[in-house]
């Protein structure tokens, strides 16, 4: 399949005569890759099954990582849902359009295609102008994972879903960079007490605000044990990897053992004002512990250059001069959550590109859109972690 790829001249001023016919290739069953505020969506009408299998076969997914519908105003919602629970109203009024999907008991009108079988379905209303306008003209929900082939990094580039999904789809919308950087915020509002499957931008803190009592899936904290199920279907494959072999490097508090999973389980997310005192209000560590972070992931990339390796190192604006040796990468600055959140999939794709063997990185505090970071971090880094 020949796929055809337009650019969208003015994001803030968009004409719908350059949308139409993505609109009608949905509309007719086909998929289009389109930019949203956090990551590339791969999109295909909600309400068709054919649809949703292409977009399994395009990305090579398993069929029961259930999609998202995509709306583009919240009178889209009642036709999907069997009710909107009180959390889900209050959710939708303070954060849509924007990064945060809810789970609802599903109507009959969305097929199990979509779903991945449950009878629940997740749906979110982007904020992105072309994302917005798309799915309006449509007239249709639009289901749409994240544009990447399975197991490969989010696109948060056009280039990015072009290397993965060329000649797979009929059509690429290239509305420029994303936003974000990172999926949606995913809060089931179908429980009792509203919980996150997955963070994202809409942060716990934010969430909070809003709900008062949040609860978090244990799938976010760490890797589970086989007997667990996550909320969230998609949590449970090894996501976001890169090809090479990523190990993550925390500050320790010098009581801990070296490594492990249980370390991520039982790292608690710490606010501003826990962290240890000392510390840099704007990054949350102390020079103490940012050095000998530092330090370690120095040790640990030059053991590996010198057994013939080729190492990446994943640093930050801030520690930029610390490093000599290897491929050394900044993710952003660590005084700017959201710029680290911005590159970090681009990055994981360069390292790809570059053909590395391991991947050190330095880590970052889990409050605000930290949580969000380190959870997609340590996913890709299979929890491997040193402190
Ligand atoms: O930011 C985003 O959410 C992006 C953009 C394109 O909107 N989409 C995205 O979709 O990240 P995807 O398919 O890559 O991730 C969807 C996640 C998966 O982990 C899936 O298991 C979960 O949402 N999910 C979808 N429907 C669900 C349901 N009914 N119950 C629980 N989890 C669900
Ligand atoms: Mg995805």
């Amino acid at each position: 399949m020949e796929t055809k790829r337009i650019i969208i001249e003015d994001r803030n001023h968009i004409k719908d005569e350059e949308l139409k016919e993505a609109a009608s290739i949905l509309r007719s069953g086909g998929l289009v890759a389109f930019p949203t505020e956090t990551v590339y969506g791969l999109g295909g009408n909600a309400l068709d099954e054919d649809a949703a299998r292409k977009i399994y076969a395009a990305k090579g997914r398993p069929s029961d990582n259930p999609l998202i519908a995509h709306v583009s105003c919240v009178e889209e919602v009642a036709p999907l849902v069997k009710e909107i629970p009180e959390a889900g109203r209050k959710l939708m009024e303070a954060f849509w359009p924007g990064p945060l999907t809810m789970i609802f008991p599903k109507s009959e009108k969305v097929p199990y295609g979509t779903t991945g079988g449950l009878d629940t379905v997740a749906i979110r209303m982007p904020d992105d102008p072309v994302a917005n306008r798309l799915i309006a003209l449509a007239g249709v929900p639009v289901a749409a994972p994240s544009a990447n082939t399975s197991g490969r990094p989010s696109p948060t580039t056009a280039d990015h879903v072009w290397q993965d999904m060329n000649g797979r789809i009929e059509m690429i919308i290239d509305g420029g960079p994303v936003g974000i950087g990172v999926e949606s915020t995913i809060v089931d509002v179908s429980s009792a007490v509203p919980s996150v499957l997955r963070p994202g931008a809409i942060t716990m803190e934010m969430l909070a605000e809003v709900l008062g009592e949040v609860s978090v899936d244990p799938a976010i904290l760490g890797p589970l044990s086989a007997d667990v199920r996550p909320k969230a279907p998609g949590m449970k494959y090894k996501h976001y990897a890169p090809k090479a072999d990523l190990t993550l490097v925390e500050p320790g508090t010098g009581t801990e053992r070296e490594s492990g999973a249980e370390q991520v389980t039982g790292a608690e997310q710490k606010t501003g004002a826990d962290r240890n005192t000392g510390a840099d209000p704007e990054t949350g560590l102390d020079e103490t512990q940012l050095q000998a972070m530092i330090c370690k992931v120095r040790e640990l990339s030059r053991e590996k250059i010198e057994a013939g390796y080729k190492v990446g190192v994943i640093c930050t604006d801030e520690s930029r001069g610390c490093y000599t040796d290897g491929e050394v990468r900044s993710i952003g600055a660590r005084k700017s959550q959201a710029s680290v959140a911005h590159n970090l999939y681009a990055l994981l794709r360069e390292f790809d590109d570059l053909g590395v063997d391991y991947i050190f990185s330095e880590s970052f505090p889990k409050d605000h859109l930290g949580q969000a970071i380190m959870n997609r971090l340590s996913k890709a880094a299979g929890y491997k972690i040193v402190k």
